[in-house]
């Protein structure tokens, strides 16, 4: 599969069998995000939660490619109303899909949709595609649960939020890696705005330094997992 950063906390996946999954797909409102709305094609779109650096563009994206939203039942619900294909799920629950497998942990977060409405629970996303385990923690501070996520499931790429002030910052973000022991660490959920600025070539060292790879992606920059 090719994992490409997107800016933030967006990411798009695209499997062996030629499924486009988007996570979080904020880009028109992301100044640094490498391309716009309007230029990606998704078959699936996943969301942590609803805030709007999250929810971003997944409106447009979705009604334009007919694209599955898979999030937590509040927001699925606000979303099918909008008019949206939508498969709600919650925190706990695993579905596959045919690009694999997705499971919602807990995070420790707020909710809400940019217009006000009740999102339900904020989430980390678990999903399993052509053997690889991919954890986005989404916007979250260090909770110990993850060290049962670590311990029940080979995570093989841990991507974790470091920007502070909303979520974790570097510190805990390290505390994280050693709860998750992943494969590899990729951050994320930073120097998108002042208030998150943080330095992830100093946390890639540090993560380094455990006996860890950690992958510090460029905005466009993907990978092959
Ligand atoms: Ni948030
Ligand atoms: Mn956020």
């Amino acid at each position: 599969m090719i994992l490409r950063f997107l800016g933030h906390s967006a990411f798009s996946l695209l499997s062996g069998s030629g499924h486009r999954v988007l996570i979080d797909p904020y880009l028109d409102g992301n100044p640094q995000a490498p391309v716009r709305a309007d230029q990606l094609t998704a078959d699936f779109i996943i969301l942590s939660h609803a805030h709007g650096d999250h929810l971003g563009d997944t409106i447009g994206i979705a009604k334009r490619c007919g694209a599955l939203v898979i999030c937590v039942a509040e927001l699925a619900g606000y979303l099918a109303a909008k008019g949206l294909k939508t498969h709600a799920m919650q925190i706990g629950g695993a579905h596959d899909f045919p690009f694999g497998r997705v499971k919602f942990t807990s995070a420790w977060h707020g909710s809400q949709t940019p217009d006000g409405h009740y999102a339900g629970l904020a989430a980390g996303i678990l999903i399993w595609m052509d053997g690889v385990c991919v954890y986005h923690a989404g916007d979250t501070g260090l909770f110990y649960g993850m060290k049962l996520i670590g311990e029940m499931n080979r995570i093989d790429l841990f991507i974790v939020p470091i920007g502070d002030n909303y979520t974790m910052g570097s510190d805990d973000a390290l505390k994280a890696v050693e709860l998750v022991n992943p494969r590899v660490v990729i951050p994320m959920h930073y120097n998108t705005w002042p208030v998150i600025a943080a330095d992830p070539e100093a946390f890639a060292a540090q993560v380094r330094s455990m006996g860890k790879e950690c992958l510090v992606l460029q905005p466009g920059e993907e990978i092959r997992a």
